[in-house]
């Protein structure tokens, strides 16, 4: 269960905790995880390593700075702005991230083991955005989600880090936090919203390399 965040007065910062910071140098970090991996194709929905929960990453080793580095790549190849390691058919709790925010500032980062705050009801304000993910190709809809996201977790040394995120990239950490639990946001749509969707995939070719289902 996640601890309860606790906001100053403006209500939008953590008094106690310090966020990491996945803004420095971004672009170049972005550049090099990619250019050390291997970009591999997604997984699409109907895939079993989809929906169901990954297990946790209990080592931070090389091992996992290499499915990291490929993540990103992978990422970079569907033209996609999270990637859960699901998506490319890794049963393992870790996202990498690469968004804007609302202010249109550029986050890059990788999380282990994420846990979403809940946030207190008072905070919660509803942005009905439209949201895609990679594993339901060429298919969007609007999805009410929290605008403001806070994830816990570590990073891939196993250092314990948080996250936080407005805008389309709260949404991002939410959608990606989702994934690692079994969930793609097609399941939080309605049933009409979500055979839309569903059709929508139907009707378009992935524009990036997808592994087929049996
Ligand atoms: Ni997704």
């Amino acid at each position: 269960m996640a601890q309860q965040p606790v906001f100053d007065q403006e209500g939008d910062q953590r008094v106690d905790d310090a966020f990491i910071d996945d803004v420095t140098d971004a672009e170049e970090r972005e550049i090099a995880h990619r250019e050390r991996g291997t970009s591999r194709p997604i997984t699409v929905v109907g895939n079993p390593v989809l929906h169901k929960e990954c297990k946790d990453v209990t080592e931070f080793d090389d091992k996992l700075a290499q499915l990291i580095d490929d993540m990103f790549a992978s990422q970079r190849t569907a033209e996609g702005v999270g990637l859960a390691a699901n998506q490319i058919g890794v049963d393992l709790k870790v996202f990498v991230y690469d968004c804007l925010d609302d202010e249109g500032v550029r986050h890059v980062g990788a999380i282990c083991n994420p846990v979403l705050d809940e946030l207190p009801a008072e905070r919660r304000v509803l942005d009905d955005s439209n949201e895609g993910c990679l594993s339901v190709p060429g298919a969007y809809a609007e999805l009410a989600r929290p605008d403001v996201a806070v994830v816990r977790g570590r990073d891939a040394k196993g250092e314990p880090i948080s996250v936080r995120g407005t805008g389309y990239f709260a949404r991002c950490l939410q959608h990606e936090t989702d994934h690692l639990y079994g969930y793609l946001y097609i399941d939080r749509l309605s049933k009409r919203d979500r055979k839309d969707a569903l059709k929508q995939m139907a009707e378009r070719e992935p524009r990036y390399p997808v592994v087929p289902n049996d």
